[in-house]
């Protein structure tokens, strides 16, 4: 194993600590929180009584693979906590998500939720964020009116692509990566792409985080907001 997959799974398992008997739990989405949702199902085997709602098909099936019982937003209305990956954290806890297209979903169940735990490894912290392009999912009818206007923001947005096909989210939408390079106000750009027609959500978590749990090598830090 690599040394940041290693930093992935020593964060992943760390964040199971904060799961406590009861709790209803965001479960995030993409490879850090894999190792997250590992552990908590053998938690769960030894009687650990949770329940997680996904925020996306991917970590539902690992979910239901390591027998997490799943719920949603039809039975409850709050989380206890979520966690969540990250594609970027800066130093004031603000991130860019939405590497793994699930940002849309990850929004929502973070926003239900008291507390939000992020877990990355070391090289997903960053002074200033922007030098990972921003997802920002859109509507597909009228993608490139979106995209055309996204640019005068400042950046040149690339369609997503997967597997030679146009990659399509979970909410049958497009996703638009958005190489703006620097973010010096991440709220300010946020507002703006907010208020553009055929922009679904963006992958700016802003003022969001209570709690950043960074990897690397075999040491473990935890940054509180
Ligand atoms: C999924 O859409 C993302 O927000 C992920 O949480 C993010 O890309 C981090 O993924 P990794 O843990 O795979 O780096």
């Amino acid at each position: 194993m690599s040394e940041m997959d290693n930093a992935k799974k020593l964060v992943g398992e760390e964040a199971v600590k904060y799961i406590e008997d009861g709790m209803k739990v965001g479960l995030g989405s993409g490879s850090t929180v894999y190792w997250m949702i590992k552990k908590l199902g053998e938690y769960v085997e030894q009687g650990l009584d949770v329940t997680g709602v996904p925020t996306s098909q991917t970590t539902a099936q690992w979910a239901k693979e390591f027998g997490i019982p799943l719920t949603d937003f039809s039975e409850l209305k709050q989380l206890d906590v979520t966690i969540d990956g990250a594609d970027e954290v800066d130093e004031n806890l603000h991130l860019i998500k939405g590497g793994g297209g699930a940002l849309l979903r990850e929004k929502i169940v973070a926003s239900a939720a008291k507390e939000l735990i992020i877990i990355v490894d070391r090289s997903k912290k960053v002074a200033h964020l922007g030098a990972f392009p921003l997802p920002v999912e859109v509507i597909p009818f009228g993608w490139e009116v979106t995209a055309n206007n996204i640019s005068t923001l400042g950046c040149v947005p690339k369609l997503r692509q997967k597997d030679g096909e146009v990659f399509i989210s979970d909410n049958g939408n497009y996703i638009l990566d958005c190489p703006f390079d620097k973010i010096p106000n991440p709220k300010t750009l946020h507002k703006e792409l907010k208020s553009l027609v055929g922009v679904v959500e963006t992958g700016l978590f802003v003022g969001m985080t209570d709690k950043v749990i960074v990897g690397e090598g075999d040491e473990v830090e935890v940054i509180s907001k």
